[in-house]
């Protein structure tokens, strides 16, 4: 999770923005006009310096973006924004390698949700598994691994890798008119080395596992590489909070890509036709652009090319995050990764606009005009590769108990450290549905609805995410949404009339 772009890039956060605010410090309040400008280093894939970026800094660099689209009047500043829409003869025709789902069809959108918190835990999806060591230093699954004795840290994860979901869950999400879902994995399900405490367990098979329940309900399947060595973001789902060692180690780059070839060779086999049709390079890299690009780069070969040049392409969709560089509003992705050298490539752009104090702030029409002003430019971004919007949420307060970091509090109500002041009270707005009144449910309605109807002007949309643990953080959840009605059984209804 987390989220994402600020307002794609922008607002955020989700988890990039999202996430990224959100598993990174607290973003200094001030508006705007306070915020510093940084300008990220930029190195070679073989320097170092990408180690030395910290989150907070990649956080006020993501912000600033935000704070661009949202200061004064929050929807006016969008305009500045305007991305440069490519003639159409400046684009290339896409080629198009066989695909196991008709992702150039504009009239098929991808509806789907993330196994969110299942094979990479997040402390805000399942605030048990972290709760129950009793220890407030376990904040992610690399101090979970080195804090508390080996076999106790095993015997909880392994319960719930076991149980947390279920091939129910599956025909459930089937059930609800969802085609496609997401599964995030860390590559410690692959491989850890010397000294990283990251637990191996059966996360591999399970995913396997999960596959193949998938293709019993005909559901898609993207496959998501969350978490890769030494951390390409710095989030707690990058494995270890505040740790940005991915992109500065070309050991660890060239582990993700060998992880990657793995991956490709497994689900480009015929037996997955049916449901694995997408894997994603890497989640919300935060890091060295260059070193990014250059990996996307070498992972597209191993990917496109499991078993090398001289045997078939494999059939997978090739899904980028758009490192919180969103295609709404920067050109930056109209050059890269393009026909004829790269084909078939998406990029997975992350929603959230509740990791920043000015976005939070938001009316909740202004919100909606928001997401809705996205749809045209997700389809102007979508003439040039398929753009997708693998992360949101209907959520629009950050007060799910520790969607910032364990321990960590909320901007909304003014107890994270460092958050302008508080909004309101988190009562009732998070943790258990059960709770919410029917005004609240509503709102959450029409935040679904305006992104669904919006993520349509791309190829589609897949929620985050489809459960979290009872009574926790279930304004995030796709489950309760259905049970409670503020999600319609069918995703192509639109209960409160909203449409872009
Ligand atoms: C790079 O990462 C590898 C593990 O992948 C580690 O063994 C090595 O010490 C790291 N190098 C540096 C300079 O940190």
């Amino acid at each position: 999770m987390k989220f994402s772009s600020l307002l794609t890039g922008a607002l955020m956060m989700g988890s990039a923005i999202a996430g990224a605010i959100t598993n990174t410090d607290a973003v200094p309040a001030d508006s705007s006009a306070s915020l510093d400008k940084v300008v990220l280093p930029i190195t070679t894939a073989n320097s170092r310096g990408a180690s030395a970026i910290e989150p907070k800094v990649i956080t006020k660099v993501i912000m600033d973006k935000a704070n661009d689209v949202l200061t004064s009047t929050p929807l006016a500043g969008l305009k500045r924004h305007r991305r440069r829409t490519p003639s159409t003869s400046s684009i290339e025709p896409r080629a198009l390698p066989p695909l196991r789902w008709p992702y150039a069809n504009s009239a098929v959108k991808i509806r789907g949700v993330s196994l969110g918190g299942w094979l990479v835990v997040e402390n805000f999806i399942t605030p048990s598994i972290y709760g129950q060591t009793n220890n407030p230093h376990i904040i992610d699954e690399w101090t979970f691994g080195s804090l508390q004795p080996r076999s106790t840290a095993i015997r909880i994860l392994q319960q719930h890798l076991n149980s947390f979901m279920s091939e129910d869950d599956i025909r459930q999400i089937a059930a609800a008119g969802l085609n496609h879902v997401r599964i995030p994995i860390g590559y410690w399900a692959f491989e850890v080395g010397n000294g990283e405490p990251f637990l191996k367990l059966n996360q591999w098979e399970l995913l396997k596992t999960a596959v193949g329940w998938c293709a019993k309900y005909g559901l898609k399947v993207l496959i998501d590489l969350h978490a890769a060595p030494g951390n390409q973001n710095g989030f707690d789902h990058g494995g270890r909070r505040g740790v940005n060692a991915w992109a500065g180690n070309a050991t660890n780059v060239q582990r993700t890509v060998n992880i990657l070839q793995t991956m490709s060779r497994e689900f480009s086999q015929p037996k997955y036709a049916s449901s694995v049709t997408a894997l994603e390079l890497l989640n919300e890299p935060v890091t060295d652009r260059n070193v990014v690009l250059d990996f996307y780069q070498r992972a597209y070969e191993v990917v496109r090319y499991p078993n090398g040049r001289s045997s078939p392409p494999s059939p997978l969709l090739v899904v980028v995050g758009d490192e919180f560089i969103n295609p709404a509003f920067s050109d930056y992705w109209n050059d890269k990764l393009r026909p004829p050298t790269y084909e078939a490539v998406s990029i997975d752009s992350h929603i959230y606009t509740i990791f920043d104090d000015n976005a939070l702030r938001l009316s909740s029409q202004d919100r909606i005009n928001y997401y809705c002003s996205l749809k045209p430019k997700w389809a102007a971004a979508n003439n040039v590769h398929w753009q997708m919007v693998g992360e949101w949420t209907p959520a629009f307060t950050d007060c799910a108990g520790g969607i910032n970091g364990r321990n960590r509090g909320s901007r909304y109500d003014g107890s994270l450290k460092g958050s302008r002041g508080r909004i309101n009270s988190c009562a009732q707005r998070s943790g258990d549905a059960s709770t919410f009144t029917a005004k609240y449910k509503r709102l959450l309605g029409s935040m679904w609805e305006a992104q669904v109807d919006a993520n349509e002007g791309g190829i589609g949309w897949l929620m985050w995410t489809w459960k979290t643990e009872a009574k926790a953080a279930e304004d995030w959840s796709y489950q309760k949404g259905l049970q409670y009605g503020w999600i319609p059984r069918d995703p192509t209804k639109r209960p409160n009339g909203i449409r872009c």
